[in-house]
């Protein structure tokens, strides 16, 4: 069995900015309300003409760079998103057309915010068995497209991004350690789009009932996301035999900065071990991770040998977490 560890990480943001004031025009609500309950301050919003193959190529293209690997080296690509540039075919082969790769299989993810954690263990199963060299996992999401305007409690906590990671083969004792993915369907009402499948196919009333967005019980998602981020945690640790004071940088899924405190205070990091930019972008589904840890090692806070816990949870509801020791030499 092959070790297979992250290769290259790339990020795309929109550039327009939907500032918390922006939103006191929109609709009843307050920046101190805003922050007080998510710590989100602004998120980005893909210009009309960006679908969500536009964003990850981007991000893809940035990743490719950062591992020194040509588009026709890659052997898979897999794109999670919730918000497909259509129903069929699949986002990644737009993007496989996008990059040239056109040696890769390609197929879309879904296990929503959770889709990268999954992602990255199917990339992980493929270069273990020697099937495939170099694996591109894209989290990319266009969440305003299938946002509420009108509803105060959703339309504020999400944005736009895309982030990408290159997997491939690594040196024994680096790369992904170990892998944890779940799911509980009977939890699939809390966090959902309902019309636009074959449930319920888009018609005059789907639309007039808003039933093309997302819609949300909040605390609910909320009390759920606190109990599977810890369990996660835990067996990721366990089965990379890692203690926790061994991890130098947690990066959790930005959806909400209580939740994020709330599980590094359980596991007793300090915030400095932390990556956090859910101020900066809100929740970007399953591209927050992606671009979590590709602005902490930016900012120098990665480096060869560090133990990276990487947890993530969504709509479902699913979620994964995974341990990985960092092999580049940031
Ligand atoms: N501005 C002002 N008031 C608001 C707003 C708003 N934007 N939204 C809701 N309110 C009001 C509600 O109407 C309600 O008022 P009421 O009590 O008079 O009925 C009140 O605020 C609710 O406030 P709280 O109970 O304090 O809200 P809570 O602490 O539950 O926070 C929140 C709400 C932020 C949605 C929280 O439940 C949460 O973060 N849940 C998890 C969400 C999440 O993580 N989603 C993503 C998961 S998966 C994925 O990434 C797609």
């Amino acid at each position: 069995m092959y070790s297979a560890g992250i290769l290259g990480v790339g990020c795309y943001v929109p550039e327009q900015v939907l500032t918390n004031r922006d939103l006191e025009e929109m609709v009843d609500t307050n920046d101190e309300w805003i922050v007080s309950r998510s710590g989100i301050r602004e998120r980005r919003i893909a210009a009309p003409e960006e679908a969500t193959s536009d964003l990850a190529l981007q991000a893809a293209r940035r990743a490719l760079g950062d591992a020194r690997l040509a588009p026709e080296e890659l052997d898979l690509i897999i794109v999670g998103t919730d918000t497909p540039d259509m129903l069929f075919p699949a986002t990644a082969c737009l993007v496989q057309r996008g990059l040239g790769a056109y040696r890769a299989a390609c197929f879309d993810l879904e296990a929503a915010c959770s889709s990268v954690i999954y992602g990255l263990s199917i990339a992980r199963q493929f270069i273990a068995t020697g099937t495939y060299r170099h694996v591109l996992v894209i989290g990319s999401e266009i969440l305003s497209r299938i946002t509420d305007w009108s509803d105060r409690s959703t339309c504020v906590l999400f944005g736009d991004g895309a982030g990408a990671l290159v997997v491939g083969r690594v040196e024994e004792g680096f790369g992904v350690l170990s892998t944890v993915l779940g799911s509980d369907g009977r939890a699939a009402d809390i966090l959902r789009v309902p019309a636009g499948g074959s449930r319920l196919p888009a018609s005059h009333e789907t639309v007039e009932r808003r039933l093309h967005t997302l819609q949300m019980n909040g605390p609910e998602v909320y009390k759920f996301a606190v109990r599977v981020v810890e369990r996660a945690c835990d067996q990721a640790l366990d089965q990379a035999r890692i203690p926790k004071e061994d991890v130098e940088l947690f990066v959790p899924h930005q959806a909400n900065i209580r939740i994020i405190e709330g599980a590094a205070r359980r596991f007793g990091f300090p915030m400095e071990r932390v990556a956090v930019n859910v101020h900066r972008y809100g929740n970007m589904s399953m591209a927050t991770i992606p671009v979590a840890l590709q602005e902490a090692r930016e900012e120098g806070r990665v480096h060869r040998g560090d133990h990276l816990l990487l947890v993530a949870f969504g709509a479902g509801m699913t979620w994964g977490a995974a341990v990985v020791r960092w092999s580049k030499e940031d």
